[in-house]
């Protein structure tokens, strides 16, 4: 048997800068009500939604991922000739192959990076992260983009009055790249399989190109609606409440520390109110920075943490060298948490 040479990586990882992109138009409440039944007043104590920007036809996923990319490579200190390998979550790039994120590596201008598109929903971004530090610390790149991205305003029926409010366009991205010492936790991650039927996509795109669409809703000219993102909120919101709290906790276990060694904590931007009840039951004293970026950038599934992130940097509310606490959590139902130094 051939002797083979172990591989080299880094002791280390960790997040070296982060970026986002938010689309120029910005889509207050008000545009939700045209089309569903409901109130500015319902949609901000329900879910904490102000405003969500929605992408224009030059903001393609693509376009988004590569302006929230450069602004991470700028913020990490390096050149995009680095970066070995590109990550990319998302559930709204609507061609099948090939991977957006071979695109996205040729524009940024790396040299042949490794690039892949990973689906896991609103968990995406924890499990780039994963994926992220393993190349890293196993030597396959020295430095790794992780790209959160998604246009869930091509997934999102209007007219739905139970998820119309609730989604946001937008694009986030980190660094990963070598450290001396551990800067990224171990994960918590797993998905429900069971419980997927609460968050889907209302008919298959195959189901929907062979017209196999008897029990499908149907819009206001007696056509098949355009598949889009529908999901049993009260289970999910159940679900999210309790479950995750659980996963927050044991992430912080796996880390060994405690919620008074925290600085920030980073959820999922699914609703306020899932949010409040986390940092009720994972008692997390007055001093931790609460990301709340839902407000105004609504769910942006795969994108929502690492926006979040750059957001609470950018506004001084966090700073470099925090330790924050991620938790991403949707479809699947897949859920990934992880303790982070921030950059
Ligand atoms: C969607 C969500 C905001 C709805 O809030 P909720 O408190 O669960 O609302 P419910 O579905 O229980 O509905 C409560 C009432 O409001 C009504 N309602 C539902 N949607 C409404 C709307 N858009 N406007 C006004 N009223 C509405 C319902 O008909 C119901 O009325 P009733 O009490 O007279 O029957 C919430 O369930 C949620 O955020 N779920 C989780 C979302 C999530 O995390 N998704 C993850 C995807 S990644």
């Amino acid at each position: 048997m051939a002797k083979i040479k172990p591989s080299k990586g880094a002791p280390y990882a960790r997040i070296l800068g982060v970026g986002g992109y938010r689309p120029t138009r910005v889509v207050p409440n008000e545009v939700i009500l045209e089309k569903i039944d409901s109130s500015d007043e319902w949609i901000r104590s329900r879910s904490g939604i102000e405003t969500r920007h929605w992408a224009g036809p030059e903001e393609t996923v693509a376009a988004m991922a590569i302006e929230a990319s450069g602004k991470a490579i700028a913020d990490a200190g390096i050149d995009a000739e680095q970066v070995g390998a590109v990550v990319v979550s998302t559930v709204s790039h609507f061609a099948q192959t090939p991977a957006v994120a071979t695109e996205i590596a040729d524009k940024l201008g790396t040299k042949k990076a490794a690039a892949f598109d990973i689906s896991a929903g609103c968990a995406g971004f924890g499990y780039g992260l994963t994926l992220a530090k393993g190349i890293v610390v196993e030597g396959s790149a020295e430095y790794v983009l992780v790209i959160g991205v998604e246009r869930l305003s091509d997934l999102t029926d209007r007219e739905d009055r139970a998820t119309a409010f609730l989604f946001g366009d937008g694009a986030g991205a980190v660094v990963v790249g070598p450290a001396q010492e551990p800067a990224i936790g171990p994960t918590v991650w797993g998905s429900e399989g069971d419980k997927s039927e609460t968050i889907k996509q209302t008919v298959s795109w195959d189901r929907f190109r062979i017209g196999d669409v008897a029990d499908l809703p149907l819009d206001s000219a007696g056509n098949v609606k355009f598949p889009a993102i529908t999901q049993e909120g009260q289970a999910v919101f159940r679900w999210a409440v309790f479950e995750m709290a659980k996963v927050a906790q044991q992430a912080l276990d796996a880390a060994g520390i405690t919620a008074d060694d925290l600085d920030v904590f980073i959820p999922h931007q699914a609703n306020v109110r899932i949010i409040d009840s986390m940092v009720k039951t994972l008692k997390l004293p007055e001093h931790v920075t609460v990301a709340r970026d839902i407000r105004t950038t609504g769910n942006t599934s795969a994108a929502s943490i690492p926006l979040a992130m750059e957001r609470l940097l950018a506004t001084g509310e966090a700073k470099s060298g925090d330790t924050a606490l991620v938790i991403g959590f949707g479809a699947g139902l897949a859920y990934a948490a992880t303790v982070v130094t921030l950059p």
